[in-house]
């Protein structure tokens, strides 16, 4: 059976106060509509389409890689049933339709697939929900059977109707065909002259169609943002959710109300992670790892047994098993540390790699290198990449001792075993072995006196 998934997102988002469309502000590290797009992917949909309102050009932007997706514009947005006919030719292969809405982000695959079935049975299926506070909600109006016979908009209800508790949650399936055939026939005479989505219920019922429904276990799948108060508690939910799986899977967290997960991960076992971390888009965590307070890790593998101490900043990198990184170490894109390697406090490196078990322990500047393995680094060493043109390499063969102080000015290559006496200015390849140094002569000069500060004699 081939499924169509229409995604509304025309609304506009007032209460966001924001010059950026609402569903593309972001909830752990993903937009609204990203979220939305992700749980209607895992059900392997024939055909996606968003219908949207304001800010096409930043939407299509924001998903320029999606050339899948097709955009609809809605333009006035004269209601949800309004929204679903500029789809419309999404419905003409037939099989089974499922709307979701842009800015409900939290709907999983599993409450979704059972929606489907009833539709591909023939249904129309509605996700509801009991709200102990319904209000603003269409609400759901069964008859003596406990048939769902309408749904009711709060704007049109009576004080009877405003009592029930189960409310529309707008996430509905249906075959094709009939929907096609009902927005043919919905019009717009109501309370808010729009033209409601939810009218397709009582043409359902006059034709004769089977309405199922299922209740939602959790609402916060079901949650829709419209203020960014809204966004932070959801935030608060999928944070929370992903600490407990995570805890379960065998990390240890300082405090699961201060980690925070923007993207995908994968951690290992026995991992421990203090407060205050942030791990965002794909970072991958080995065994044995232990993450100090305070760090920011982006896009960065890090192998088993390593140590980032606390107030790290890394992005783009590779460190490898058993390496130490920080406290205080800024980690830049393309930085691969080979296993064993330490860098310090103070320490920025750049689209380098490092060789196994060498070390930059403090205050350096490693950039568009290439260091060997067992290299020592002294405080102070900074790799001069950049003429104010182009970058420059350096490189540092294995067993090399650099003294502390030392400017490498790229390109410049450092041999094997080779130690470099602090202070330096290397502007030539050094051989290997023995002692290269750039040092100007030290002075003495006997008796000098410092200038004495003159007396004031109150005179200007
Ligand atoms: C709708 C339902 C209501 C349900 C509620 C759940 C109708 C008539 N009402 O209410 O029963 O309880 O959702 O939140 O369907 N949208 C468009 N174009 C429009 C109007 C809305 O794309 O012209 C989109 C919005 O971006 C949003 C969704 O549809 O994603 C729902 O719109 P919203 O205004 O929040 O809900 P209501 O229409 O009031
Ligand atoms: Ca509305």
């Amino acid at each position: 059976m081939s499924l169509s998934v229409i995604i509304l997102a025309a609304g506009m988002g007032t209460r966001m106060r924001s010059a950026v469309p609402k569903v593309l502000h972001e909830l752990a590290g993903r937009s609204l509509l990203g979220h939305a797009l992700t749980a209607a992917e895992a059900l392997t949909p024939d055909k996606v389409c968003v219908v949207y309102g304001h800010g096409g050009d930043q939407l299509r932007a924001a998903f320029s890689d999606r050339a899948d997706i097709h955009w609809r514009e809605q333009m006035p947005q004269l209601g949800t049933g309004h929204a679903v006919m500029q789809a419309r030719d999404s419905l003409a292969g037939g099989g089974s339709v499922l709307i979701l809405y842009g800015d409900v982000p939290l709907i999983r695959p599993q409450t979704l697939a059972p929606l489907l079935q009833d539709a591909a049975a023939g249904a129309l299926a509605l996700l509801t929900a009991e709200l102990d506070n319904p209000m603003g909600y269409g609400r759901i109006v069964r008859n003596g059977s406990g048939e769902v016979v309408a749904i009711v908009e709060e704007k049109d209800a009576d004080a009877e109707i405003k009592k029930i508790r189960e409310i529309n949650t707008g996430i509905m399936a249906m075959p094709a065909a009939a929907l096609d055939g009902w927005l043919s026939r919905i019009d717009n005479k109501n309370a808010q002259a729009e033209y409601y989505l939810t009218d397709i219920i009582g043409l359902a019922v006059a034709d004769g169609v089977t309405i199922r429904s299922r209740k939602v276990a959790k609402i916060h799948e079901v949650k829709g943002i419209n203020t960014r108060r809204q966004l932070a508690e959801l935030e608060r939910i999928v944070q929370r959710e992903s600490a407990e799986y995570w805890m379960d899977q065998g990390v240890t967290l300082g405090d699961p109300a201060r980690f925070d997960i923007r993207g995908e991960v994968r951690i290992g076992r026995d991992v421990f992670i203090d407060v205050d971390v942030i791990l965002e888009g794909k970072v991958e965590i080995g065994d044995n790892v232990r993450i100090g307070p305070f760090c920011h890790i982006k896009d960065c593998r890090i192998g088993d047994g390593v140590e980032i101490h606390s107030h790290c900043h890394l992005e783009g990198a590779q460190i490898d098993a058993g390496c130490s990184v920080g406290p205080f170490a800024r980690l830049r894109p393309d930085t691969v540390m080979h296993a064993g390697v330490r860098v310090g406090n103070f320490v920025e490196v750049k689209k380098s790699v490092i060789g196994a078990h060498s070390k930059a322990n403090h205050l350096s500047y490693i950039g568009d290198a290439e260091v060997g393995r067992d290299v020592n680094i002294g405080a102070g060493t900074i790799t001069c990449n950049y003429d104010g043109a182009n970058k420059h390499k350096t490189v540092i063969e294995d067993g090399a001792f650099i003294g502390s102080d030392t400017q490498l000015v790229a390109p410049v290559r450092v041999g094997k075993d080779a130690t470099v006496g602090a202070g330096s200015t290397i502007t030539k390849d050094t051989p290997a072995g023995g002692l290269t140094l750039s040092r100007v002569k030290q002075q003495h000069v006997a008796g000098w006196k410092r200038p004495q500060k003159k007396k004031d004699k109150g005179q200007p």
